[in-house]
């Protein structure tokens, strides 16, 4: 799927903000992350540490699981800020499989948000683990 410019610009912009609401006291590595419905909603989260560090949750589980629960089911792209657009962690592509193995991941330097790598999930992740693959 090729994103239209402005869309584009849009979840990046979205994602950028959502990473000034990260709540991350322990690590302070913020993360924001936005993802588009195929119907072009943008539903946006950041991760969401805890005293207890592995109850955190990270911000592309955040964001689409917010957009699951919201009712859309079906992803098509997701733009992840971070210092340093660092790519997801290998939970969370798995994670977004399930909403959108074919989505467009726009990795996002928040220090410089003109600096996008644009990839795919299917690139990060190449064996998708499916229910299905074990019968
Ligand atoms: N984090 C994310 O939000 N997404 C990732 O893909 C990797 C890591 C968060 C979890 C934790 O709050 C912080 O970054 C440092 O690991």
């Amino acid at each position: 799927m090729i994103l239209e410019p402005q869309l584009q610009q849009l979840l990046i912009e979205k994602s950028v903000a959502a990473r000034d609401r990260a709540y991350a006291p322990y690590s302070k590595f913020q993360v924001g992350a936005a993802v588009l419905a195929e119907d072009g909603t943008i539903v946006s989260g950041a991760n969401v540490e805890n005293a207890s560090f592995g109850l955190s949750l990270c911000a592309e589980r955040v964001a689409a699981a917010g957009a699951v629960a919201a009712g859309h089911q079906n992803l098509a792209a997701i733009a992840i800020a971070t210092c340093g657009a660092a790519a997801p962690c290998g939970a969370c592509r798995q994670f977004l499989a399930e909403f959108g193995p074919e989505m467009v991941v726009l990795l996002v330097d928040a220090d410089g948000p003109e600096n996008v790598r644009e990839t795919t999930l299917k690139n990060l992740l190449p064996e998708q683990f499916h229910l299905d693959s074990m019968r």
